[in-house]
């Protein structure tokens, strides 16, 4: 469906046109004086420079011609030269009774060509605990994924795990210690490997920090890492079988912790991955005289005559041969390009990686390892910070575990819930499904509490405003849904059907009506504009937008008492078309709604 700003600009234009002026002079905003008008034309105040007149001479003109146009209920030439304009009532329902018919878009078109993208999100390191770090990325990163997917596009997902670090040579060297005796130590071994992981999740989660404590203020110890990450590197047979177990006990246990999230991978490959492209990779990169060496390192240049700061070269591999962050991104993209030809790839990370991406992203363009035309996206976003404006840290000052996190939330909204229930008895719900509608609402107000922000800005975790059912919150939201569905069933339950009401949206009966009318027609085109801009926030704006003018009509209108029945249908059907715009925007930012709270 046409979006509604672009039907107006139609009808202003043509009336430009009409007048004798350009066509360029049509373009119509929404009003920055909701006091005065709903949407404004200030193209004769640029068209009277051209013209050499007065713009009150141009817009008066134009006026006239709009005011027998059945769109606008108002058009009107202030000065100095502004065109005002209100849209008709009926015209504005039946664009919305338009939406409802468009089953499921609501009026947004899919991509007629649909691109492959891949979202690069998540980025958790094996055998680390995931962190509120790795939170924005994989929060942000499914908004994006999902916001493209209903933009009609195909959107993969990929986690691309940290597996190939010095991690790993620790986690060996500890294990190594612990257990001598097993097989994969054994250099001489040549049979098959035990399919049992020689650990858990939970011994997995111990090593790794205990390994990375000794390496600290231990020399050899920190050697043998390092010889031990080497010697997978370079293939070693028993230390590639463990790198496997530590891979699949780690990835079983980042689903679980994922799925807590609402966040799910198309991809579940990581650096390791990329390791085979590297020698292919680098030898072409020399043979086409890209890559040459510096200080014994391999580096590609990748300054620009534009540049305002210095670009340092991309190194592709350190004097000792071996490759690092950077060589397995571009190996990476290598792969990328070879599996899924993507048209575009977007990073999420941390802002503090924006120069290794842009290295990378200058080197894959030049060395042609990817077409010209392949848009190479990185999403930095800020820091997420505690109530002191400090990086978010637990009570003793540790480092916040995700999982610890999500239950701090979800066990404050539960008393929240709890709590409720003794004021309004009548709600009596089970133990059963206020722990599940706890789990939903607190998802919504981390999610929403963290996209309502724009990603590249920090932002202040402060939990008692995220839960707060009021306000630009999540739990807000949801709320709003709630009492929507609410009323739904009630008038249900009176017998009468929900599908009758469909399509049936009559010219506004009131202003806050209006209001929540012109709201909900403006969803196509803030579904397009959050794509564009790969703008999750930009819903996030809108929805809060659409459940304030929601509630403004709620508490202005009676609903279910109303006694003219085409009005009331007309109402429910404003009702269900509202319910609908804010479920599939919430899924898009990847959270939902209970059915009651
Ligand atoms: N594992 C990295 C980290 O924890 C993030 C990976 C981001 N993706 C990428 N292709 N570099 O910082």
């Amino acid at each position: 469906m046409k979006k509604l700003l672009d039907l107006i600009s139609e009808e202003v234009t043509k009336a430009f046109v009409e007048c004798g002026y350009d066509e360029k002079y049509g373009k119509v905003t929404l009003s920055n004086r909701p006091d005065l008008c709903e949407y404004q034309c200030n193209g004769a105040m640029a068209a009277a420079k051209e013209y050499k007149c007065a713009p009150f001479m141009i817009s008066d003109k134009v006026a006239k011609i709009l005011a027998d146009v059945p769109m606008f209920s108002m058009a009107e030439s202030v000065k100095p030269g502004f065109l005002n304009l209100k849209l008709d009532d009926a015209y504005l329902a039946s664009y919305l009774n338009d939406m409802q018919s468009d089953e499921g878009r609501l009026g947004c078109d899919k991509a007629k060509n649909p691109k492959t993208i891949i979202v690069d999100y998540g980025g958790p390191n094996v055998a680390k605990p995931l962190h509120v770090g790795h939170l924005r990325s994989a929060i942000i990163g499914e908004g994006i994924k999902r916001i493209g997917k209903f933009a009609g596009h195909n959107m993969i997902g990929d986690v691309h795990l940290g597996d190939w670090g010095l991690q790993m040579g620790l986690i060996i060297t500890e294990l190594k210690l612990r257990k001598p005796e097993l097989v994969y130590f054994d250099e001489a071994y040549e049979g098959e490997y035990p399919k049992e992981a020689p650990f858990t999740i939970s011994e997995l989660e111990e090593i790794y920090p205990a390994a990375s404590g000794k390496s600290k203020t231990d020399e050899a110890y920190k050697e043998a890492a390092l010889a031990a990450t080497n010697e997978l590197q370079q293939g070693r047979r028993g230390y590639r079988a463990l790198l496997a177990h530590i891979l699949e006990v780690s990835v079983t246990d980042l689903k679980k912790n994922y799925e807590k999230l609402n966040v799910s991978f198309e991809l579940w490959k990581g650096e390791s991955d990329a390791q085979p492209y590297i020698p292919d990779m680098v030898a072409k990169m020399k043979a086409d005289g890209f890559a040459y060496e510096s200080e014994g390192a391999l580096v590609v240049d990748v300054k620009e005559e534009s540049d305002t700061k210095e670009i340092p070269p991309c190194i592709i591999l350190k004097s000792d041969g071996a490759s690092l962050y950077s060589t397995t991104d571009l190996a990476t993209l290598v792969m990328r390009m070879e599996d899924y030809n993507p048209d575009a790839v977007i990073y999420i990370t941390d802002k503090r990686q924006e120069l290794h991406f842009n290295q990378v992203f200058r080197c894959a363009k030049k060395t042609g390892i990817v077409r010209p035309e392949t848009e190479l996206v990185h999403i930095g976003f800020g820091t997420m910070n505690g109530k002191d404006g400090k990086p978010f840290k637990t009570r003793d000052g540790g480092v916040m575990r995700l999982e610890y996190l999500i239950e701090e939330i979800y066990e404050e909204m539960l008393k929240k819930i709890l709590e409720n229930q003794k004021t309004k008895d009548n709600l009596d719900i089970s133990m059963e499904e206020a722990q599940a509608t706890a789990r939903k609402i607190a998802l919504a107000a981390i999610k929403y509490g963290d996209l309502s922000n724009q990603a590249s800005k920090d932002y202040i975790f402060d939990i008692d405003r995220f839960t707060s059912f009021e306000g630009n919150t999540g739990p807000y939201i949801l709320y709003t849904i709630v009492r929507i569905k609410s009323i739904l069933a009630k008038y249900e339950s009176t017998g009468k059907s929900l599908a009758d009401c469909r399509c049936t949206i009559e010219a506004a009966h009131n202003e806050h009506e209006k209001d929540l009318m012109l709201s909900l027609s403006r969803f196509n085109a803030v579904v397009e504009n959050a794509y564009e801009e790969n703008a999750p926030h930009k819903i996030c704006a809108y929805i809060y937008e659409l459940s304030n003018a929601f509630n403004g009509f709620y508490h202005g209108t009676k609903i279910l008492s109303e006694s003219d029945e085409n009005v009331q249908k007309s109402y429910i059907g404003l009702l269900e078309l509202t319910r609908s715009v804010l479920e599939i925007s919430i899924g898009m930012l990847g959270f939902e709604a209970p059915e009651r709270m």
